[in-house]
């Protein structure tokens, strides 16, 4: 059988997603039910930092009875100019299955199309697929099927503004994407999928009606240099309590975290008590278990 990976949300059809998604919320019930065979062993590369996506996928893997190794640029080969090819191909010869956080997406391709097992992205400067399994999965749980819904995106047209655009086409939903001139998703992206997205000035045009508010950082992994630049072009581009107000009544809103309080989100709307952010936080591990079961079961 052909090898898959998990690149974007588009190396999934819409159902295998959602049957991906139904498994994540049945092994959240029981964090040891696995249908992997034991001992699969993972290689996770990474080249940024990372706190629940390291942690998501390790614990995971060794839930499901198998290992899950760390590798940085710093300590192996990869940081010293093996090439990505060379690299993906001995790694891949050696474990069930690779995780890659890195910058250009050019990379997590290169290394799949040289890779004998699957490849999970586990971030890019462009895509963040994984972060939307946890996020699809929230939404579902808490307020059932996302198809026909309005999600506002507040904010960079970034990784996780582009896996959102992504999965308004695998999840059939309506995107408006509110961010600062300069600032937009890539135009190829949007323009694929004009018929369900669009990009608005101003945040309350993007938030009034919404079923889902989600948010980023303002400045992503690898742009620290532009965070006052950064600050001043998204000024007002913040989730808070007037934006969750004029949304639909029983909406919700999401962050990938980590978040800047006061920044792109209110400190109140972190921490109130109603919040399902912790729990978005917490689907990382179950969506991934069962983005794991499903490429290894596939390939
Ligand atoms: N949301 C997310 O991917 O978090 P980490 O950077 O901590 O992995
Ligand atoms: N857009 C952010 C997401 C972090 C999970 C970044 O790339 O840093």
């Amino acid at each position: 059988m052909a090898v898959r990976h998990f690149l974007t949300l588009l190396d999934l059809s819409p159902a295998e997603l959602l049957q991906v998604l139904a498994r994540a919320t049945e092994m959240k019930l029981d964090r040891s039910a696995t249908r992997l065979a034991p001992g699969r062993v993972m290689a996770m590369i990474f080249e940024k930092s990372s706190t629940r996506t390291r942690v998501s996928f390790e614990a995971g893997m060794v839930q499901m009875g198998g290992h899950a190794m760390f590798l940085s640029p710093r300590d192996t080969q990869l940081g010293r100019g093996e090439p990505v090819e060379d690299s993906a191909r001995v790694i891949s010869s050696m474990v069930d299955i690779v995780m890659i956080r890195t910058f250009g997406h050019d990379i997590v391709e290169r290394f799949a199309a040289a890779s004998s097992v699957p490849v999970i992205n586990g971030l890019t400067d462009s895509f963040h697929p994984c972060q939307l399994l946890a996020d699809i999965q929230t939404y579902l749980e808490h307020r059932g099927p996302i198809q026909g819904k309005k999600v506002a995106w507040i904010g960079d047209g970034n990784n996780m503004c582009h896996s959102y655009i992504n999965a308004a086409r695998q999840f059939d939903f309506e995107l408006v994407v509110a961010c600062p001139e300069g600032y937009e998703p890539r135009a190829d992206l949007v323009a694929a999928n004009a018929g369900r997205v669009s990009i608005v000035r101003d945040p309350r045009d993007a938030a009034r009606g919404a079923h889902l508010l989600a948010t980023d950082v303002w400045a992503s992994m690898g742009q620290e240099a532009e965070q006052a630049r950064r600050e001043k072009a998204f000024t007002g581009f913040r989730i808070d309590r007037s934006l969750l107000d004029i949304a639909a009544s029983d909406a919700i809103y999401l962050h990938c975290l980590p978040a800047h309080r006061g920044e792109e989100i209110s400190a109140e709307l972190m921490d109130a008590p109603d919040t399902v952010i912790w729990d978005e936080a917490e689907n990382r591990l179950h969506a991934q278990k069962a983005l794991v079961e499903f490429l290894l079961g596939s390939s």
